[in-house]
């Protein structure tokens, strides 16, 4: 292990079971340097997923963070929104192939989970795994990462 992880962690209502009890796991790795919260605090919190999943991308994008966490019901939601914002890649995963490939191949910054799709302990198991997964920038993935960025400059226009 090389990298320690500057990690940001948010959720909706329907994901903040998970948010906290992972926000507790990665506070105790020594992978971890640090794990800011962009909420919501509790189930009462109604806040909108794209609102919380937006807050922690632009963090991502600020450079103010490494990797996000987050979760909703789905996991997709938060997944969807925090890809609007420009230069991050973030994926639902709920399998350890793709888990390890969303970071291997995609570059993925983002990992988003269901609180109502996969077992607390599989999540656990996942995000265990994600923190020693590390992209490889000499890698043949690079240049494929890079043509997904050139369409996202352009707006979807040909590159
Ligand atoms: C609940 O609002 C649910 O729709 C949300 O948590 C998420 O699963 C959406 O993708």
């Amino acid at each position: 292990m090389t990298q320690k992880w500057r990690i940001v962690v948010g959720s909706d209502n329907a994901g903040v079971g998970y948010k906290n009890e992972l926000k507790a796991v990665l506070q105790r790795d020594p992978r971890v340097v640090s794990v800011d919260d962009v909420g919501v605090g509790t189930r009462a919190d109604d806040t909108a997923y794209a609102h919380v999943a937006v807050a922690a991308a632009r963090k991502i994008a600020a450079g103010e963070a490494d990797r996000a966490l987050l979760f909703c019901g789905t996991g997709l939601g938060v997944a969807i929104a925090a890809n609007k914002v420009p230069g991050v890649r973030a994926v639902t995963a709920h399998d350890s192939y793709s888990v390890e490939r969303s970071v291997l191949s995609n570059n993925a910054q983002v990992l988003t989970m269901g609180e109502r799709v996969i077992g607390l302990e599989l999540a656990k198991k996942l995000v265990d795994q994600w923190l020693d997964c590390e992209f490889d920038p000499g890698s043949a993935s690079a240049a494929k990462v890079e043509a997904v960025t050139l369409y996202e400059r352009r707006k979807g226009e040909e590159i």
